[in-house]
């Protein structure tokens, strides 16, 4: 009897230590002290014993089951906490874990910030949107605007000729002309577009880009309203610390005419290589429209008058954000277009 109590002792202890489950916990417990449980077995024969070693015998197996007992709920409190403990741990957030970024995020092209910035500055002081076509008559790209047919002016751009009358404007400026004929001043506008030169492409140049005017038609309007209009822009653009000045140049459909530039953006004025040491950059042409564009266009030129500004886009993006090559801004690379 006493050997088979230890027996089932040691078992039971044995299995306990290498149970892994609550369940197992729970099987053991059955198979021991259940209803046919091996120690259940043996209390249930103690009955055959004779009284004294019934008294005995029955002590010991008391004393084993109920060491038992405690075994197996110690056991399964272990096994419980443990289980608990690595589901916690599995379940368990980092909430100091970057965010995942689930749909990349789209931006607006560097073009397209600096044109919105350079409209929005000019609508602010009243200038509204006009448009023209991209296919223009070689008599808006050039003869209402003072280049007549044999004006050395049209070397100046190498023009993409669709027939002997009809070009892909080299500049908005024709749009200077149909405004002109299409509204009554006073007006003053903003005139986007592509235009096109025969170029072939470059760090600097390409056959296609982006151009705006700005043309205000009014009564008196002088040089102190364009260069006061241009440096509220080209704060706008490129902040309140760079400074504009108008260089005297020459176009035919202004006079007089104009080159802008600003304070260089890289060394602030004091000469770099960018600016090849002058402290400024060049940025577009300007001026104070040609009397001969009015007249052509049906406007007397005693009463009425007019300021222009023309700028590549790309230009000012490069200049703005130091890019040095247009060819970037016009082939869409999502990594370059990323840094934007
Ligand atoms: N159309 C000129 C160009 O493409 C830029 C320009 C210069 C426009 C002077 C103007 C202006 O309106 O007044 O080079």
């Amino acid at each position: 009897m006493n050997k088979e109590l230890e027996r089932i002792k040691l078992n039971a202890m044995a299995a306990v230590r290498e149970a892994l489950t609550e369940a197992d916990i729970d099987r053991i417990s059955v198979s021991v002290l259940g209803r046919s449980g091996s120690l259940t077995e043996i209390l249930r024969g103690m009955s055959r014993l004779d009284k004294d070693e019934r008294a005995k015998a029955g002590q010991q197996a008391n004393e084993v089951k109920k060491e038992l007992e405690t075994a197996l709920t110690e056991r399964k409190k272990e096994l419980s906490d443990a289980f608990l403990r690595q589901r916690l741990k599995n379940e368990s957030i980092d909430v100091t874990e970057p965010g995942r970024r689930l749909l990349p995020r789209g931006r607006l092209h560097p073009m397209t910030q600096v044109y919105r910035q350079i409209r929005d500055a000019l609508i602010g002081m009243g200038f509204t949107m006009f448009n023209g076509p991209e296919v223009e008559l070689d008599d808006f790209n050039f003869t209402k605007l003072n280049v007549p047919p044999d004006h050395p002016a049209r070397d100046m751009q190498d023009t993409f000729y669709v027939s002997d009358s009809v070009v892909l404007r080299t500049h908005t400026s024709p749009c200077e002309a149909r405004a002109l004929l299409e509204l009554s001043p006073p007006f003053r506008l903003v005139i986007p577009g592509r235009v096109f030169r025969v170029d072939e492409v470059d760090a600097t140049h390409s056959p296609v880009f982006m151009q705006m005017e700005g043309f205000a038609v009014d009564r008196n309007i002088t040089l102190a309203n364009l260069k006061g209009t241009i440096d509220v822009f080209v704060k706008a653009v490129f902040g309140k610390g760079v400074k504009s000045r108008l260089r005297p140049s020459y176009f035919p459909f202004t006079e007089p005419s104009g080159e802008v530039d600003i304070s260089c953006t890289i060394c602030g004025g004091s000469g770099c290589g960018v600016c090849k040491g002058t402290g400024w950059i060049e940025i577009m042409g300007c001026g104070i429209t040609n009397p001969h564009e009015l007249e052509n266009c049906g406007y007397d030129p005693k009463e009425w008058s007019a300021l222009a500004f023309g700028l590549g886009v790309d230009r000012i993006a490069g200049l703005k954000y130091g890019i040095p090559d247009v060819r970037l801004l016009y082939e869409n690379d999502a990594r370059f277009l990323e840094q934007f």
